[in-house]
């Protein structure tokens, strides 16, 4: 078994009501080993995510870091931080800035969350000296003006990433703001951000199977975990990625692609990212198409009206992270992100944990209010709104204590 990535257009891919098997090729034929699987199966379900839905990744550039800022007394002493710009891609690539909060009495290196932030890395920690984003500014964040931030945002966000909380718990929280790899704005994105500078020589704009806004997020991701494998002040091989929503996509999909993410958080990430495509609940693929036009790549939206001629579901995002952890964390009042549908995605990536010789998920229905599920395979849902909290932060700590240490 071969994988051959000329793929077909999407109107001769066949009509599949039922969820795709992700132990069967495009072409049939069914996957017998594990070395199928790694050779043939996880590159092309890797190609297939990236051909008709999320665009193709460039590949990996080298990643040069300055040092923009530090300060060695953090949270009464007990951590410092440290920011640097991330400079990456082509000539010209706008830079990343990336906060690293690192626990100062550990005893040798800690444990790393890497988390995508939706409003700056200022909003993270109330310290003045933390560096505020240049890049385009999301309109809902504390004290957003003209598409800018402002000194009035800081700390705004502490209660969504409770560094402190990260911080006794014994890991290092390492976060940068979306908007500086792609600002998420609906209109013409893929001229904005990182795209333009990725183009091939003569290209003026996007081609059809090109990267939307979610890859460039996780191609973020990537970088970031290049630098921290060359800053070794954080213990890469015990790495865990955290992103909420439209960043739970990027972090799914993210964890799909690299294997050094070794638990994988796509917390409330719903359609796109944790839900399913087929069966029409909550926000469907034509929706988000149509009012997100820029996550996804040109080729995604001719799956609008024929969603079930996907050769994929999201089941198989999940099953390209297996053996490692994945939790899909939810919230009862988020039906928009169909936690029922999340549910029944891990319960299909379960075959291929099982395949690998792993236990995947260790319940076959969906446990109560609050109660997580911590097999590889992880769920859990809260009472509560489409958020990220102190509360989701303990269920994400528990869940990483139990895969990474
Ligand atoms: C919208 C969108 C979701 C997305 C969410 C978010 O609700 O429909 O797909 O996850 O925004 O990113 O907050």
């Amino acid at each position: 078994i071969a994988f051959a990535a000329d793929f077909p257009p999407v109107s001769e891919l066949p009509v599949q009501a039922e969820l795709p098997n992700p132990l069967v090729m495009l072409d049939g034929s069914q996957i017998r080993t594990k070395q199928q699987w790694e050779e043939a199966r996880r590159p092309e379900l890797q190609s297939l995510f990236q051909h008709y839905m999320y665009g193709y990744l460039p590949a990996a550039t080298s990643v040069k870091a300055t040092l923009t800022a530090s300060n060695t007394d953090l949270f009464g002493g007990k951590a410092s931080w440290k920011s640097l710009a991330l400079h990456y891609g082509p000539d010209g690539t706008p830079p990343l800035g990336l906060l690293l909060i690192i626990p100062n009495t550990q005893k040798g290196i800690p444990p790393v969350f890497v988390g995508i932030n939706f409003c700056g890395n200022h909003t993270v920690l109330t310290d003045p000296k933390v560096p505020l984003t240049r890049s385009w500014y999301r309109g809902s964040c504390p004290g957003c003006e003209n598409e800018t931030a402002t000194d009035k945002g800081r700390g705004g966000q502490l209660d969504v990433w409770n560094a402190e909380m990260i911080i006794d718990r014994g890991y290092a929280l390492a976060t940068f703001y979306y908007g500086d790899v792609d600002p998420d704005k609906n209109t013409n994105d893929f001229m904005d951000g990182v795209h333009p500078h990725f183009f091939k020589d003569g290209q003026t704009e996007p081609g059809k199977h090109d990267w939307g806004a979610v890859a460039a997020w996780a191609y973020g991701v990537h970088r970031v975990i290049d630098f921290l494998e060359m800053d070794q002040t954080v213990d890469t091989k015990r790495l865990a990625l955290v992103g909420h929503s439209r960043l739970g996509k990027a972090t799914l999909f993210a964890g799909a692609l690299d294997e050094r993410i070794r638990v994988v958080i796509p917390h409330q990430a719903g359609c796109g990212g944790t839900a399913p495509n087929r069966f029409n609940v909550g926000e469907s693929v034509e929706r988000i198409n149509t009012s997100f036009p820029h996550w996804f790549n040109d080729t995604f939206p001719e799956f609008n009206k024929e969603v079930e001629r996907l050769p994929f579901d999201q089941h198989c995002l999940a099953a390209l992270c297996a053996p490692r952890a994945v939790l899909f964390s939810n919230a009862e009042d988020d039906q928009w992100a169909d936690p029922n549908g999340q549910f029944n995605m891990l319960k299909a990536a379960d075959p291929v944990y099982r395949f690998l010789g792993v236990d995947g998920l260790q319940e076959g229905v969906k446990p109560e209010m609050g109660k997580l599920i911590d097999s590889r395979l992880g769920y859990f849902i809260r009472p509560g709104k489409h958020s990220m909290s102190t509360e989701d932060w303990k269920v994400f700590l528990d869940f990483a204590d139990r895969h990474l240490k």
